[in-house]
Order: C-alpha cells, then structure tokens, then sequence
C-alpha cells in the first residue's frame, strides 16, 4: 500500500492507463449539455454517451479521464464518513475497443503491482453478474478473477441490482458489471468469504462492461460496438490508501481545520460537531464547483440552481448550529478553491463569481434562517401549508423543512405542500418532476433531430439577426427544444417568421450531415462557429466540426441526423427573454 496525496493519486491513475495507450480527456462540465434528463453529470460515462452508441471520439478508442460528478440522490445521508455530493471519478474507457480481459487485468494490475498502488491482494474481493432472463451470466468475468488469483468464496455472484449498470434514465446504453472491494478492517482478519453488505468490505471500483442499449419497452438489444467504463472514486481510494475516511485526506484537511477556527469547535469532539463540519465541507466545496464551473451557474428555484440554493442553505443551517456567528460561506469556498487549484483552474478564474454570490445566498437566508427556526420551535406539528409558508416566507427549501421537522419528531404532510405549491406556481420542475435522481440522454432519434434543428436555428438566426448571435445553452426533450442565443431585443413576429422559414427550407433541401476533425486554425479559416475556447470540445489542438451541407458549420461532439429532411416541420412557440441581452426561443418539430 502506498501513501498518496489526492494530487498524486489523479496523476498516477492517468499516468497508468495512459501507458496502457489510452488518451487522456480534460473533465467534461458538471452542467450536462443538451440533456434535460439529468440535472448534473453524475458518473463519467454520463458526457460519453453519444461515443458509447457510436460516434467517434476525438480523443480515438481507449480514453481516460478524471470527471466531476455531483450525486444529489443522497444529499440528506451527508454527514456520515463515506458519503459526498460532489466527487471526482477515475475512469478508464475502451470505445468498441478492448472488453473484458483487458479492463479487469489492468485494474487488478493497477491496485496491486508494487509498482502502482500495492494493494494486498488478500484484502480484495470481487463480484460478477449472475445472470437472468435479459443476459447470461458473465462466466467470462468470473473466469479472468478466478485465473487472476481470487479465490472462488471471495467472488460473488449478484443479480441486476448490484451487478448492472446504466441506463439511469429510462432508455440507453447498460451492461454487466464487474465490483471491486477493499476489506477495511484488521488485515489479519480477512474473511474467507465476501458479503457485499458488510460495511468494512468497501466497494473501490466498478468496470461495467456497456454492451446492451434498453429500449423503451424495456428490452435489451446487443449494442453496436462492446464497451468498457470505469468508476473509482478518487476520495474513497485516496482515503484507503490513507487508511482513513474521506473527509480526512489531504484536501479537506485544511477545509475541516478552517470550519475548526471559525466554530471553535474540534472535529471529532461529538457526533453532532463532526456531522455538521462534514456537511459544511461537502456541501460549500460542492456549491464551489457548481458556482466555478465552466457552465456554472447560480442559486436559483429551479432546476440546477435549486440544488444549488439547497446545499448553501443546509450548509448555513449546519454553520449557526456549530455556533459560527458571522459569515462564513465564501470564506470555506475561498479555502477550497485554494486546494484544487491546480487541478480545476476554472475555480480561480471564477474565484469572484463563487466568493460572492454564496456570500449573496448566505446573506439572504441568514435572517430569514434565526426567525423560521423561531417560528418552527413554536410547532407542534407541520401540516403541507405550514411548510409551504416557510418556504415562501422564510425560504426554507422543503428538504429541510422535512429535515427539522424529522429532528423535531414530526413528518410533513407532502401532498399538500405539492398541492399548495402548484397552486402558488414558482414550479419547482426539480422537485415535482423528481429529476433529482438523474438519468442518461436517451439519444433517441426524436432528440437527435432535435439536436440538428439546434444547428439550424443558431445559423438561421445569425442570418436573420446577425453574426453577434451566440448560442448562450440549449434543452432537448423528446417534446420540445429550448435555444438560448445572445441578441439585445425582442424578436419582432417578421423575424420569427424569418427564422422559422429558413429552417424549414434547409430541411427540405434534405442536405447530409457529416463531420471532420480539424484543427483550430482550419476550422476557423473554414468559418466554423462554436466554442473555440471551451476546451471540452476540442483535444491536443483538434475540434470535431459538424457540417451541414453547405448551410451549417459547427463545433460539436454529436450526434446528428444523417440528412436535414428526416427532421420534418420545424415550428417556433415562443420568444421570451431569459437575462438581459439573452433570448429564449421554444420550438417543436412534427
Ligand atoms: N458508470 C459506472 C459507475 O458510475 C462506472 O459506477
């Protein structure tokens, strides 16, 4: 076992693989592109989809990566040692490439060999798929472990619900995968057998092997080319490697040690001081991430930015029950920043983004926070309107509303804080719609199509209104598109007009689609349009440019439809504003 710093730890897992040929790609956003299914990229495959069904990467077939992931699904278990919102994910790709032998040996070879990290492999245990009327069991998985060394009591053989991974929205790409544990106790007392359930076997990596694509009636299909993605969690390992908890390696040292000065209060000295100084910690560092990214965004009712607001506010919550009396947020978030600078410089070019608006959303519910918790203790029970008035009144976000009222021994009654909100319409979409669980872009072919016509739109717009026009975000679901575009003024119903028209005779003109990977300078000198400064898109000095026809030149990642004319009629709703100088134009297709 070696000791590792977080540091250390990133640029050894990429520093592997990428002697084992794979190319490595920067960390896509946490904001996901063009998928309204999921609020936040929560695994590495999430941004990869459209290469697992088949588009080229620009990076070739073997890939590695380091992703920003927040999981919001489990936000109340914050506090405990294991659990974090935001975290980051090693992971390992073969696009239609090598399949299992090759990505089971390599992760053995990496936790193991003296000259990676050196785990005992006594400590190890695995799990496989057992198989059931979808696919067979993986006797391939099963015989690579066992000729590897693992023992047969210390491989288990798991249904769907521990061993398969994906899709996480309805449909997708999915497969059989293979769990790796570590046994955390006393190294002299290994069990012979392995029980997934006990808590001192703890889960380090997770290689699913992505072959399958579930359709909407639920059915498993064979996919295109075999796929293998990779999971680890860079702060579960790095504590491992520690012989530590997460919130106890080198990064959150100083985190924890601030949240110390400002509370006076150690860590470690109760149940409640240590749970509270965990929550602060991962949920500042997470909202600092949120804040800092490159797409980032800001504290909102809806949708991302009420998970945002969320974590601020519970965060601010956890600081006045500590005892922090003055402000404390932005000073957590600037400690933070500090610790992953190196690593995620986006945190530093967007230091006075982050700094001010926690210190924004902190002031905000700070009052509000002292007189709502008076209002609260006067309960003796929290009917839905009650709790919708906090929410209104106080801006006590409804999770923790239930959370107090849990503490306080009472429940709220949910279906009529559903019905008090509908009738107040601020519709949280996130907390009715239940996004909050995530889930994958289908990349379906009505959202393919979809995602042509946003080409189309951006051009025709650049047309009508001028080249200042800029795709400022876009939002596909199978029933409808949403394109943000900077442009100062209202559109007139001429211009809609216009547009709409454009569009549909692209369409008809049925022009194929097709890419090219250039780079920067070709695509510029071959006017393509697009981010050329976000560096997602491009890899080594390449962009993947998509063309359509004649008409529209873009860089993208994909996919699209091979022709314009399978999009059908293109149909503009609504102009709206979203901020000042940015327009929102909601449109359908049929
Ligand atoms: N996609 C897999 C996971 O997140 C690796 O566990």
């Amino acid at each position: 076992m070696v000791r590792v710093t977080t540091n250390e730890m990133r640029e050894k897992f990429l520093a592997f693989f990428r002697s084992k040929g794979h190319t490595i790609i920067p960390s896509a956003s946490l904001i996901p592109e063009n998928d309204p299914t999921v609020l936040f990229t929560t695994a590495g495959m999430h941004p990869l989809v459209p290469y697992l069904l088949g588009e080229t990467h620009p990076g070739g077939k073997r890939l590695a990566d380091v992703q920003k992931c927040i999981r919001t699904g489990d936000i109340d278990e914050v506090g405990d040692a294991t659990h974090l919102t935001f975290f980051e994910m090693l992971g390992n790709w073969s696009l239609g490439d090598y399949f299992k032998k090759e990505a089971i040996e390599w992760s053995y070879e990496f936790l193991t060999s003296p000259e990676w990290l050196n785990l005992d492999k006594n400590r190890l245990a695995v799990s496989v798929f057992a198989g059931d009327s979808d696919a067979p069991f993986d006797d391939e998985a099963f015989a690579i472990w066992r000729r590897l060394g693992i023992p047969e009591p210390r491989i288990a053989k798991l249904p769907k619900k521990n061993n398969w991974w994906g899709p996480a929205g309805e449909t997708g790409p999915c497969g059989p995968d293979t769990e790796i544990f570590y046994w955390t106790g006393d190294p002299n007392q290994v069990p012979t057998g392995f029980n997934d359930d006990h808590p001192l076997w703890v889960e380090i990596w997770n290689n699913v092997f992505m072959q399958y694509f579930k359709d909407k009636e639920g059915k498993f299909t064979p996919l295109k080319q075999k796929n293998v993605d990779t999971g680890m969690g860079l702060e579960r390992v790095t504590a491992i490697l520690n012989n530590t908890e997460v919130y106890s390696i080198d990064v959150f040292q100083p985190i924890i040690a601030l949240i110390e000065k400002l509370s006076g209060k150690k860590y470690g000295e109760s149940d409640e001081v240590t749970r509270a100084m965990r929550i602060i910690a991962d949920h500042i560092r997470a909202a600092t991430f949120i804040i800092g990214d490159p797409r980032g965004i800001v504290p909102s009712n809806v949708g991302q930015g009420y998970v945002l607001r969320r974590l601020i506010r519970r965060a601010v919550r956890y600081g006045k029950q500590l005892g922090i009396a003055d402000y404390f947020a932005a000073r957590v978030a600037e400690q933070v920043v500090a610790q992953f600078k190196t690593a995620y410089p986006e945190l530093v070019a967007n230091q006075g983004k982050i700094t001010s608006e926690l210190a924004n959303e902190e002031k905000k519910f700070s009052v509000a926070l002292e007189k709502g918790l008076r209002e609260f203790s006067k309960l003796k029970q929290i009917d839905g309107k009650v709790a919708f008035d906090l929410y209104q009144s106080y801006g006590f976000p409804i999770e923790l509303t239930v959370e107090l009222a849990r503490e306080h021994g009472f429940s709220v009654d949910m279906k009529m804080f559903e019905e008090e909100f509908k009738k107040h319409q601020e519709l949280s979409r996130t907390a009715s719609a239940g996004t909050f669980k995530g889930g994958l872009a289908d990349n379906s072919e009505v959202v393919v199509k979809y995602h042509t016509a946003t080409h189309l739109l951006h051009e025709a717009l650049r047309e009508v209104l001028g080249t200042h026009v800029e795709q400022k975000g876009s939002n596909i679901t199978a029933e409808r598109m949403r394109f943000d575009f900077s442009h100062p003024a209202k559109l007139t119903s001429d211009e809609v007009k216009r547009v709409e028209e454009k569009v549909n005779e692209v369409i008809k003109r049925d022009l194929p689609a097709h890419f090219e990977m250039l780079t920067v300078e070709e695509a510029k000198a071959r006017g393509a349009i697009g981010l050329f400064e976000d560096k997602y898109a491009k890899l080594g000095n390449k962009v993947k440019v998509y063309f359509i026809g004649d008409y529209s030149k873009e860089i993208c990642g994909g996919p699209h439809v091979g022709h314009t004319g399978a999009i059908g009629t293109f149909k503009i709703q609504k102009e709206e504003a979203v901020s000042a100088g940015v327009r929102r134009i909601r449109a359908v297709i049929s």
